[in-house]
């Protein structure tokens, strides 16, 4: 049995699935609903126009349909769908008749995903939405995003990444993990450097613009930047956080495009108030340049103080102390900041 499901502004055809799996004949998830919000979200704020798109696994094709119906009318120039799934692609045709879609601007092709990225002439905008692990073809993903191109890179292997299996992060990230609260920043911060890493052999900058961690699953926006002097800086910004990486140590947003992205989320009716809350917090903390942030409540219990102080009550402490603070995305009780350790104690027993 099929039903017809809306997500933004596309309407597609699924098969009525009891549980989500990767083993559906066609995969659509509804979780993901947000990571394509935002896609569509960032590609309306940059300045980019008449981009050529290139989706390498397109599964349903929900995502390039939202772009042919929610991204502003000069955005799009063409839009390649790729599924290596016979039945994706049935899917794929017979959504777009569904969403009455402009026809000459679509591709669609049913090939391995590195064959369609490497027989291409390249993409403006690229997007890596794998089940797992991107690695299999972050090469030549890198290899096809054009000078000044958007690279999107999606990784849900979160176990490796979080230090639950720390062998398969050395073997696969070429990174060591960190086990604790800090462990989401800390293991999107080791997929950031390996994708760059792969970048510099290229001589291509991958300087992150948009990162996160959500429903168990990380993401990346690049701007590909071309330029041997450009890869360099990206790689002298690698660094350690305590034992943890190496890792990109540099900045996770670019702050205007975060607020361009919040503005727009309001604008429009069409987004719910769980992607309100999270992008609220994630423009918030773009505003602080730290690797890590402070988990109050592991404070708390490690210099023995009697009572957790009210979050925003110790907001305004700090923030009246002469330092930055905001929330986290990556956790409830953390807390990112600029403010020295002793003096954030000090506040937090007051
Ligand atoms: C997570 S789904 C993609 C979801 C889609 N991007 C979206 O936003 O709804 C992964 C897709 O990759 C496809 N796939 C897996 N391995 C592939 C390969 N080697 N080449 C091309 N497609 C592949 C699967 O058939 C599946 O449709």
């Amino acid at each position: 049995m099929y039903e017809i499901i809306k997500e933004g502004n596309a309407r597609i055809k699924v098969r009525k699935a009891k549980k989500i799996s990767k083993e559906m004949e066609v995969f659509y998830n509804p979780v993901m609903a947000h990571n394509r919000d935002i896609s569509v979200l960032l590609l309306n704020c940059i300045g980019k126009k008449d981009m050529q798109i290139g989706l390498p696994l397109a599964g349903t094709g929900i995502r390039g349909i939202r772009f042919l119906l929610e991204l502003r009318k000069n955005k799009i120039k063409s839009i390649s769908f790729n599924d290596i799934s016979k039945d994706a692609v049935k899917s794929i045709k017979s959504d777009l008749l569904l969403n009455k879609t402009i026809k000459d601007k679509v591709r669609i092709t049913n090939e391995d995903a590195n064959l369609f990225l490497l027989n291409s002439k390249g993409f403006d905008y690229i997007d890596v939405d794998p089940f797992g692990s991107p690695n299999f073809m972050l090469d030549s993903a890198i290899r096809r995003i054009s000078r000044e191109g958007i690279l999107a890179v999606t990784a849900t292997d979160t176990a490796a990444l979080t230090g639950t299996y720390p062998k398969v992060c050395r073997r696969k990230y070429w990174a060591e993990p960190l086990r604790n609260e800090l462990m989401h920043e800390i293991g999107l911060r080791i997929l950031i450097r390996k994708c760059q890493l792969i970048g510099a052999q290229y001589e291509k900058a991958l300087i992150p613009i948009f990162s996160y961690f959500k429903n168990h699953y990380f993401r990346i926006f690049f701007k590909c930047v071309k330029g041997k002097k450009d890869a360099d800086k990206v790689i002298e910004q690698h660094g350690f956080f305590e034992k943890a990486g190496p890792l990109w140590a540099g900045k996770l947003w670019d702050k205007k495009l975060v607020d361009c992205i919040y503005k727009l989320l309001l604008k429009n009716k069409i987004y719910d108030q769980e992607l309100i809350k999270f992008l609220k917090i994630i423009k918030d903390e773009s505003k602080i340049n730290t690797v890590g942030f402070y988990d109050v409540h592991k404070l708390v219990k490690k210099h023995k103080i009697k009572k957790i102080p009210k979050k925003e009550k110790l907001i305004k402490r700090i923030k009246r102390g002469g330092f930055k603070v905001s929330e986290t995305h990556f956790s409830g009780t953390g807390l990112r900041s600029d403010i020295p350790l002793g003096k954030l104690l000090r506040f937090v027993k007051q």
